[in-house]
């Protein structure tokens, strides 16, 4: 499939096709027991709904009998999905159990359906184009569900025109870093463990921060494929970040930035206004990208230096998740 992206250059865009790998597509409390939600991810129009007993489902949105929307009218009746045109009914697993009017159910009668998990607070779907099993996990955070940590995340969700290839790409291209945000970023230490890509510093030293504050820092970044980030920082305060990088189609993604702190650090008179301002920097930092990304075309060969960050190390990692 080409897509244009909106500039002429066959360099302008990254691999074809949309990376496998887990995806977040709703905040959990965004689908309660028993509720229907239309979704549009990877350039598909999708359906998700929760049954009664709480169990997720993500299927095709369109039913294989006339074509109608299961999102937009459909209704949750046990553990099934009814389609509003003419009462199709189809269980998590994208298979029809139900004609109301038909003795029997035809062969086929099925739409395709998603893996889905919930883990930290949200839903993850996992998508593969020649829709083979999950190959890895989203992993459980411990401080997710932990009384030291607060209850829920607190949300920011931004539309951006870029994919997850340069956005994760950003966090591995240093000498970017002062130009685009101010800051000198600690090179760190990598290491590329199969669909696991983990990064790091623990310098021991000060950086300065947004504000002009300098402080310890110490932080790892684990991204599970193209999809999932979880970033640990340590210092002053601990924070967690869990972010989902959604693909909507071929030129925009949905980010899905949470951030979980720690309550006896929001409640620290002097800690609590220190780790407000450091959430916000990080949100600034974040928002700081979207004109690069916006506006970057996507050099398949970059004309690299010797101070660059490990771009091409990075890139043999994103591959194995394309198709072929
Ligand atoms: S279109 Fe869904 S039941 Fe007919
Ligand atoms: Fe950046």
């Amino acid at each position: 499939m080409s897509v244009d992206r909106g500039t002429s250059s066959l360099e302008s865009r990254p691999p074809e096709g949309f990376a496998r790998g887990w995806y977040l597509a709703l905040y959990a409390d965004e689908l309660p027991p028993g509720s229907v939600r239309s979704l549009e991810y990877l350039g598909r129009k999708l359906v998700a709904f929760r049954d009664v007993a709480g169990r997720p489902a993500i299927l095709d949105a369109h039913c294989p009998h006339l074509g109608a929307h299961l999102g937009v009218g459909g209704r949750v009746e046990g553990g099934q999905l009814r389609c509003p045109f003419h009462g199709w009914a189809f269980s998590a697993d994208g298979t029809c159990r139900d004609i109301p009017y038909a003795k029997r159910i035809p062969a086929g009668a099925r739409v395709r359906s998603y893996p889905v998990v919930e883990r930290n607070g949200a839903l993850f779907f996992w998508f593969d184009s020649a829709e083979d099993a999950p190959t890895f996990d989203v992993p459980t955070l411990s401080e997710w569900g932990n009384p030291d940590w607060e209850a829920d995340w607190h949300h920011v969700v931004w539309t951006v025109r870029t994919n997850p290839l340069d956005i994760l790409e950003n966090g591995i291209d240093f000498p970017h870093s002062m130009p685009v945000h101010g800051f000198d970023a600690p090179r760190g230490v990598f290491e590329f463990d199969g669909p696991l890509y983990r990064w790091g510093a623990d310098t021991g030293k000060t950086i300065e921060l947004l504000d002009d504050r300098r402080e310890r820092f110490s932080f790892r970044v684990e991204t599970w494929g193209l999809g999932v980030s979880h970033v640990h920082y340590d210092g002053l305060f601990s924070v967690v970040f869990q972010i989902g990088q959604t693909p909507i189609d071929a030129a925009s993604t949905r980010i899905a930035f949470s951030i979980l702190t720690r309550a006896s650090d929001r409640r620290d008179p002097e800690i609590g206004p220190a780790l407000e301002r450091y959430v916000a920097d990080n949100v600034r930092t974040f928002e700081q990208d979207f004109p690069i990304w916006e506006n970057k075309v996507y050099r398949e060969r970059p004309l690299l230096c010797d101070g660059d960050g490990p771009i091409q190390a990075f890139r043999r990692w994103a591959a194995q998740f394309y198709p072929a």
